[in-house]
């Protein structure tokens, strides 16, 4: 077996899938105490980057329920430009599931696009008395 497939990387797409929503740069107070981007931190961009999409596709005000199918490829680094990248899956009643990839490449040069991270993430979209609502066709 090669390396590659050891670890599982020649399973990884060399393209982003969705919509580029969010780009941000991984600072210095964004790290762990090994000195790597912290993972939570990445997971809330990720999330903001969801909650973007949910809202666009449900006209309105939408919460985080669910995540799963999480995975951490490779890390992130200080100076790295993280983008999340989002795609809509499945809608519900209430509930839009939403395919969120994050992407870095380098600050500078902007070369090197890899993805570090993948997951799904679940919201629902709700009313002004925080009750799930019809998502709209
Ligand atoms: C979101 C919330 C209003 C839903 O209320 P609820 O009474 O549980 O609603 P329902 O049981 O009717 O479920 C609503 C939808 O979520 C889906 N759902 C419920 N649990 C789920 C889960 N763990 N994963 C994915 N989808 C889920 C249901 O299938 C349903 O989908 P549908 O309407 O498309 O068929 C409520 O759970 C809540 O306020 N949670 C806290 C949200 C929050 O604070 N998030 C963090 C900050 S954004």
């Amino acid at each position: 077996m090669s390396d590659d497939a050891q670890d599982g990387q020649n399973e990884i797409s060399d393209t982003p899938q969705g919509d580029r929503t969010i780009t941000v740069v991984a600072m210095p107070a964004d790290t762990n105490p090994a000195g790597d981007i912290f993972g939570g931190w990445i997971l809330s961009q990720m999330d903001i980057a969801g909650g973007v999409a949910a809202s666009r596709r449900a006209e309105g005000r939408c919460v985080t329920i669910g995540v799963k199918e999480m995975e951490f490829h490779k890390p992130v680094h200080v100076g790295d430009l993280v983008s999340c990248y989002t795609d809509v899956i499945s809608v519900g009643r209430s509930s839009i599931a939403i395919k969120i990839e994050a992407w870095t490449t380098n600050h500078y040069h902007q070369t090197g696009l890899a993805k570090v991270t993948e997951g799904v993430f679940t919201y629902v979209a709700i009313d002004e008395n925080r009750k799930p609502r019809p998502v709209p066709k």
